[in-house]
């Protein structure tokens, strides 16, 4: 009798189940739980195909996650003239945007980009945060994004100052992000970007220098690169926003290295080191609150089980090490309460970490201060 009704209980709970997540398939024979939800898939299959065709987490990658970050930013909590955020401006608005010294090098997302927001009928912000999402599915040791569909588009440009520069000072950088909403730990959190990430323009001499000398991986070595001693430039050095690297062919910026040091930071960005899982929860998280800036997700539609599911990495290529040739000793260490933790050191020789090759499809008539950034966007409001 009573194993009866517990299998009676049992059936009625799979049935309830059922109909709480009933499908919906898509024309093209995707499945999803929500109808909206299938507009994604065109766009999906057309950017993999053709947009990061054989990207694996470089510079097409980067370029993607990037434009997400400076037209999310462009939002404040304070000042609504500041922008709504997420929603597009950026492009909508490139060449206002575009000219703003914080954006140099957005031109590349435009390139990029534009011919295939054209193509497709999603918001042009909804475009922008969908192909970053994407773009990071592409990079080992991520943890498969979330993805909040249905942004409205801007009606107005964001001004200038809203996108942090490398040689503010932390006061500043936090203060600008948390006027925006983000907490000095969101912060941290999403400056693991800097893990998948180089600089074209901060040492314009040289194209593609990376932030760590694995850019192409989503692990833990940005953290402890930065905490290590300058004591090289990458290329001739003096750029503003730039300070001596510990790794020959890697490049650092000046607020990382502050980030890495400052009392209201060092901490948060120490326990990074060697915790994979750490940085990739809280960067998980952090990531999609940055996502949805400025809109308003009670109207939008999670649809992140469109999005990919990324490669894995191995526990042995997760764990962190000291270049080659570098010790604890070089470490400069800033947490005052949790000492660095112990690495083993890379064997070999020190090497020049190579520069990442740029895409071509980042070349076009956009210009990196705005001129002939336009495009036919005929997007309507979500
Ligand atoms: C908070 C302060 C931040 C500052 C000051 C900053 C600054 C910079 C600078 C100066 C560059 C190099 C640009 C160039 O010369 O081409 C860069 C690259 C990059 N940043 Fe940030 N960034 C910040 C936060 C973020 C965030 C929150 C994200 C993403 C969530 C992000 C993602 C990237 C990526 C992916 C690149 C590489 C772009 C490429 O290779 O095309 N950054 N950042």
């Amino acid at each position: 009798m009573l194993s009866t009704t517990f299998v009676l209980l049992a059936a009625l709970a799979t049935v309830s189940k059922a109909a709480l997540t009933r499908r919906v398939v898509c024309s093209d024979g995707n499945t999803v739980s929500n109808e909206a939800c299938c507009a994604l898939f065109p766009v999906l299959e057309d950017i993999q195909t053709n947009m990061f065709a054989d990207d694996d987490c470089s510079d097409a990658a980067h370029t993607a996650l990037r434009v997400a970050f400076h037209d999310a930013i462009g939002f404040s909590h304070s000042n609504p003239s500041m922008g709504t955020g997420a929603d597009g401006s950026i492009f909508i608005f490139a060449e206002t945007e575009l000219d703003f010294d914080a954006n140099l090098g957005i031109a590349d997302a435009f390139n990029l980009e534009a011919p295939f927001i054209a193509k497709h009928n999603i918001s042009v912000a909804d475009f922008i945060q969908f192909s970053a999402a994407v773009s990071l599915t592409k990079c080992p040791g991520i943890l498969r994004p979330t993805f909040m569909f249905g942004r409205v588009d801007a009606t107005f440009s964001a001004p200038d100052g809203t996108v942090p520069e490398p040689f503010q000072t932390v006061d500043d950088i936090l203060a600008r992000m948390g006027d925006a909403g983000l907490t000095p730990a969101e912060v941290v959190a999403l400056l693991a970007s800097h893990s998948i990430a180089g600089a074209d323009d901060v040492d314009p001499s040289i194209s593609g220098l990376p932030f760590d000398s694995t850019p192409s991986v989503f692990d833990t070595q940005f953290f402890v690169e930065t905490q290590l001693r300058g004591t090289l430039f990458p290329g001739t050095g003096g750029n503003q926003g730039e300070v001596e690297s510990a790794v020959a062919g890697v490049l650092r910026l000046q607020s990382d290295s502050n980030l890495a040091r400052d009392s209201a930071t060092a901490c948060l960005w120490q326990a990074n080191v060697n915790n994979q899982a750490l940085m990739a929860s809280s960067f998980q998280q952090a990531f999609a609150k940055m996502q949805v800036l400025g809109q308003d997700v009670s109207k939008m539609v999670d649809c992140s089980e469109v999005i990919p599911v990324p490669p894995t990495l191995a526990a042995s290529a997760a764990q962190a090490f000291f270049p080659p040739g570098l010790t604890h000793n070089d470490v400069e260490q800033a947490c005052a309460s949790t000492p660095f933790p112990n690495l083993p050191t890379a064997p070999g020789a020190q090497e020049v970490v190579p520069s990442i090759v740029q895409d071509p499809a980042t070349n076009g008539a956009c210009q990196d201060d705005g001129t002939d950034c336009t495009a036919q966007f005929t997007k309507q409001p979500a």
